[in-house]
């Protein structure tokens, strides 16, 4: 498997486990109200890192060269910041709500760049 799916599948792993003990902390307290943050970070996190990690373990020709680790380390950051930032303001905290906007567009770039990788032929 490349080294970039083992990059994603390693951060994906954590996302999942962050995702599952936030949804087990809503369950038992029964306050639902950061539940945003807990799908985004699971279906973000987890789920579409996985997928991307998949992709480069399908199509090891576009694993190569330094695209897929910037895109890598972009797309993790902004949903780490995303994450955590998203669940202060639904916790209350409404001035971090620039903070989420700017991840936002974080995570949305390291997508593009998974688009551009997706779309250009891979380099032999
Ligand atoms: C043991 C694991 C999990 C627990 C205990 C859990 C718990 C919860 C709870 C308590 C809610 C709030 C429900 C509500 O207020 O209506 C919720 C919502 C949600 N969960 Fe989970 N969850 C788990 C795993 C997952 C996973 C793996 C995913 C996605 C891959 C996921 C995606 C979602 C989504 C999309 C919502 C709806 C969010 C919203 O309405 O804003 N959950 N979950």
């Amino acid at each position: 498997m490349p080294r970039i799916s083992e990059y994603f599948f390693r951060a994906a792993i954590v996302f999942l486990i962050a995702g599952i003990a936030l949804g087990l902390h809503m369950s038992i307290s029964g306050n639902h109200a950061v539940a945003g943050a807990h799908a985004h970070i699971n279906l973000l996190g987890w789920v579409t890192s996985a997928l991307f990690g998949g992709y480069f373990a399908l199509n090891p020709a576009k694993a190569v060269g330094r695209l897929p680790v910037i895109q890598f380390f972009i797309y993790t950051a902004g949903v780490i910041v995303m994450g955590i930032s998203l669940y202060l303001l639904l916790s209350g905290n409404p001035a971090v709500e620039p903070i989420v906007a700017a991840s936002s567009m974080v995570t949305f770039l390291g997508v593009l760049i998974f688009a551009w990788i997706v779309w250009m032929p891979a380099r032999h």
